[in-house]
C-alpha cells in the first residue's frame, strides 16, 4: 500500500451476521482505497451493505456481527506503516485509540447520538478529554474556535445549551463538532444529510468540503444519492448487494460508466447538482434477499446484459482505465 497517497484500503473485506440460524452476506467483497486528502464517495441503495462497511471500519458492530476475511488497512500518516484494523480486538485499547481520534464517524441521525441531558458544551468535551490530557480552560477555547470555525453563531452561548434548544441543521453541526475536535485524519459521514432540508444538506455537505481544505481531512461521505457524488466527491465506489462493482474518480464513473448498474444510476441524475430528484428508487427489479449467499453476479437477475458468466460466477475487478476498477462480465454493455 502506498502510504504517501492513500490512507485507507479495504481489501476483500466480508462481514456477516448471525441471524438465529441464518446468515446475513452484509459485506461479501469489498475493495476501496482512499486517497489521501480526498474526499470519496460510496454509492449504492438501501441495504447494500455501505453502513456495514462503515462500521466495520471502526468495529462498531453488533454482537452478532463478524468479519469472515479481508484487511483493512489504515495509515495515520503519510509514508508511515499501514495498520490492519480488521485484525484488532474491537473492544481493544487500540481501536479505542482510533476511534474517535484517528478516524471518526458522523451519522444519518444527529437527534439519536446526541445526549439530551447534557450540554452540547460538555459532550464535545467528553470525546475530546478521553483522547487527550488537556487543561479544561484550553478544551473550552478549542471547543468554542471549533464551534465557530463550523458556522455555529454565538459559540460562548451556545456551548452551554442543550440539544433541544438546537435545529437540525445546528444538531447535525454538533455532530461534526464532536467528531472534528480530535483532529482525526479520516472522517466517514454515513448518510450525514439525508434527514435535513435540502439547503441545510447543502450548507453540511459544504462545511465537510471546507473542513478538508483547513485540516487535510480525507473525507467518505456515503449516500444514496448519484447528485451529492457529482457535486462533492473526487472519487466514488459504487456497491451492489456487499461488493464494489465500480470505482474511479467522479469523472470517469459519470463519463464512462461500465458496469450495467453504474450506468443506471448515472441515468437517473438528469443534471449534477440537483439532490432532490435523483434517488436509486427507478432501477427496475429489487435487491435480492442478503440472507442468501449468492454463487454468481448478485446483478444478474436484474441484467439486462446477463450472459451465461454472469451465471456461473463472479467477475474479477479489471482496471478499464488508470484508477478506474469495473466487475462485470457484460462490462461497457450498451443500455
Ligand atoms: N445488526 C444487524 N443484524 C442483521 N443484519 C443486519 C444488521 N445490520 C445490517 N444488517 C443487514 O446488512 C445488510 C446491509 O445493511 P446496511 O449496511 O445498513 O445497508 P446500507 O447502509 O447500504 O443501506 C442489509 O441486508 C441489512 O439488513
Ligand atoms: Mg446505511
Amino acid at each position: 500500500m502506498d502510504t504517501q497517497n492513500t490512507i485507507l484500503q479495504i481489501d476483500h473485506l466480508k462481514t456477516r451476521f448471525k441471524v438465529g440460524k441464518k446468515t446475513v452476506y452484509a459485506v461479501n467483497d469489498v475493495n476501496l482505497s482512499v486517497a489521501r486528502g480526498h474526499v470519496q464517495g460510496i454509492v449504492g441503495e438501501s441495504g447494500c451493505g455501505k453502513s456495514v462497511t462503515m462500521r466495520t471500519v471502526l468495529q462498531l458492530l453488533s454482537p452478532n456481527a463478524y468479519i469472515a476475511g479481508g484487511d483493512i488497512l489504515f495509515a495515520p500518516e503519510p509514508g508511515g506503516d499501514a495498520i490492519d484494523l480488521a485484525k484488532m480486538d474491537r473492544y481493544g485499547e487500540e481501536m479505542r485509540a482510533i476511534r474517535g481520534q484517528k478516524i471518526a464517524m458522523i451519522f444519518q441521525n444527529p437527534m439519536a447520538s446526541l445526549n439530551p441531558v447534557y450540554t452540547i458544551g460538555s459532550q464535545i468535551m467528553e470525546n475530546l478529554l478521553l483522547h487527550e490530557k488537556v487543561d479544561k480552560e484550553e478544551a473550552k477555547k478549542r471547543i468554542i474556535n471549533l464551534l465557530a470555525e463550523l458556522g455555529i453563531p454565538e459559540p460562548e452561548q451556545r456551548y452551554n445549551e442543550y440539544p433541544h434548544q438546537f435545529s437540525g441543521g445546528m444538531k447535525q453541526r454538533v455532530m461534526i463538532a464532536i467528531a472534528m475536535i480530535c483532529n482525526p485524519g479520516l472522517l466517514i459521514a454515513d448518510e450525514p444529510t439525508t434527514a435535513l432540508d435540502v439547503t441545510i444538506q447543502a450548507q453540511i455537505l459544504r462545511l465537510m468540503l471546507e473542513l478538508r481544505e483547513h485540516h487535510g481531512t480525507s473525507v467518505i461521505i456515503v449516500t444514496h444519492n448519484m447528485g451529492i457524488i457529482a457535486e462533492y466527491c473526487d472519487d466514488v465506489a459504487v456497491m451492489y448487494m456487499g461488493r464494489v462493482v465500480e470505482s474511479g474518480t467522479v469523472r470517469q464513473i459519470f463519463q464512462n460508466p461500465q458496469h450495467p448498474y453504474t450506468r443506471a444510476l448515472v441515468r437517473c441524475v438528469p443534471v449534477p447538482g440537483m439532490p432532490k430528484t435523483n434517488d436509486l428508487e427507478t432501477i427496475s427489479g429489487s435487491t435480492p434477499d442478503a440472507s442468501i449467499a449468492f454463487d454468481h453476479c448478485e446483478f444478474e437477475p436484474r441484467c439486462k446484459f446477463a450472459t451465461e458468466a454472469c451465471r456461473k460466477g463472479f467477475p474479477q475487478a479489471v482496471e478499464c482505465e488508470p484508477g478506474h476498477m469495473v466487475s462485470c462480465f457484460a462490462r461497457g454493455g450498451q443500455s
